[in-house]
């Protein structure tokens, strides 16, 4: 396992990224194969720690699965759900990825049981799962917590209603919307999440043969049907990692094509913002150029549901804006604890100010080389950033946070010109 990554700045990116698929994508359509009678085939599947894990807790359940290559950055999984015979989500791979939890929405829409390790808090926040045990219990399933343990049933079959989210919960949509797609009757689930990962699950859930409509709106519509088909679907591209690659681009100060999808389409409010910052987005044949304007200009966002500004790209954006010219206020409005980069950035000479959920981010001139300690999977990101822009030789430390949702960083990396190095 990698654990630290050696950067020697300042760099530039100039070159060509093959964009993987998405792994908040993946991991909510590797769930949903428990719903198919057969089974799934799923292109374009990123190589990720996340993915591996979800593939042990489906084993668990006694799936089984088979892996082919498709290029370095994609890999073909086909598995096989007609053989699960447990029910049981353990600690060990829980604790291992919160989105384990996935599991639970298919699992008792096809086989009226599900026992899940309650996942617990984790770096970014609470993360609670009330919300998803809320829709679950409103379509007809039974939950208790009992040591540690979601025990949930269906004791009478799963039943459409009409469900208002109380807040908009990404997982907690997919989750749910799993469940719903086996009910006898109409769901209707209001407040849904909007993000293109659960657009995705939803598109391939209608090509297995399930009839849902809305998704992509705050308001889905599920028509249940009693079985779901084998089908061969590809993974949406991963416009979190787009993200952070454009802003490698823009920190740099260089240049990057993206490949794999239209990245301006898939994350407007980002978009708007990195332009507003200094960057500037043109279309191409095959994805979208990312280009350093010539100023990094400071800007006010806030991260919300989509379509608002992605959480998942308010790190790297904060170590970006740590060059720009002035001030730049970041409101973090879904995580309560995702500032923890902030003061990993300070020890590189970055001028943060934090308070609450409110962050001030002071342009400085340059930032200095020094060992940092990832937090999360996209704070680690937004370290090597900042280590990429900075003067001098940069450690991140616990690096391995980054192989849960970054494929292939190191390559990624060298096909643009720059080099890290990374450490066992
Ligand atoms: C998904 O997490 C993503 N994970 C996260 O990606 C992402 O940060 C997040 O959505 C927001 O976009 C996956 O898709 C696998 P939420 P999720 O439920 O679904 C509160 C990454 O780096 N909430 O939309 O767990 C919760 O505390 C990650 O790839 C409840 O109160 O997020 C948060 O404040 C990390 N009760 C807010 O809702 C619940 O039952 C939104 O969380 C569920 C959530």
């Amino acid at each position: 396992m990698m654990t630290k990554i050696k950067i020697h700045g300042p760099q530039k990116i100039d070159g060509v990224v093959q964009i993987s698929g998405a792994k908040n994508a993946a991991l909510p359509l590797l769930a949903a194969a428990i719903l198919s009678d057969e089974g799934l085939t799923l292109k374009n599947v990123p190589p990720l720690q996340d993915v591996s894990t979800m593939l042990s807790l489906l084993t668990s359940f006694g799936a089984t699965n088979h892996i082919k290559q498709e290029s370095r950055y994609a890999m073909e999984v086909c598995i096989k759900t007609d053989s699960i015979d447990s029910f049981v989500a353990p600690y060990e791979i829980v604790k291992k990825m919160r989105a384990s939890i996935l599991a639970l929405g298919p699992m008792l829409a096809k086989f009226a049981q599900c026992k899940v390790s309650l996942p617990g808090g984790c770096a970014i926040g609470a993360r609670p799962i009330d919300i998803h045990l809320k829709g679950l219990e409103a379509l007809g399933a039974k939950i208790r917590l009992e040591n540690g343990y979601v025990h949930a049933t269906v004791p009478s079959g799963l039943r459409g209603m009409d469900f208002t989210f109380p807040l908009v919960s990404v997982t907690g949509t997919e989750n749910v919307l799993m469940a719903a797609v086996l009910a006898e009757g109409t769901t209707v689930l209001r407040n849904a999440a909007q993000e293109p990962e659960v657009v995705d699950l939803a598109n391939c859930l209608n090509a297995m043969g399930a009839k849902i409509s809305g998704q992509g709106t705050d308001t889905i519509v599920v028509k249940g049907v009693t079985q779901l088909k084998w089908t061969t679907y590809t993974v949406l591209p991963d416009r979190i990692e787009a993200g952070t690659y454009a802003l490698a681009a823009g920190i740099t100060r260089g240049c990057v094509d993206l490949v794999g999808g239209n990245f301006r389409e898939l994350l407007p409010a980002f978009t708007k913002t990195a332009e507003q910052a200094g960057l500037v987005f043109e279309d191409t044949n095959d994805g979208t150029r990312v280009k350093f304007g010539g100023e990094i200009v400071p800007v006010n966002f806030e991260t919300g549901p989509h379509p608002g500004y992605p959480t998942d790209l308010q790190a790297q954006m904060m170590a970006y804006l740590c060059l720009a010219k002035g001030e730049s206020q970041i409101m973090e409005n879904i995580w309560e604890n995702r500032f923890m980069h902030a003061t990993e950035l300070l020890k590189m000479g970055a001028d943060i100010q934090l308070g609450g959920s409110l962050a001030k981010v002071r342009g400085v001139k340059a930032l200095s080389g020094a060992t940092v300690q990832a937090t999360d999977l996209r704070a680690s990101f937004s370290l090597v950033l900042a280590g990429l822009a900075a003067n001098g030789e940069s450690v991140v430390d616990r690096a391995y946070h980054l192989e849960r949702g970054y494929s292939r960083v190191k390559e990624k990396l060298a096909g643009c010109g720059v080099e890290i190095e990374l450490m066992g």
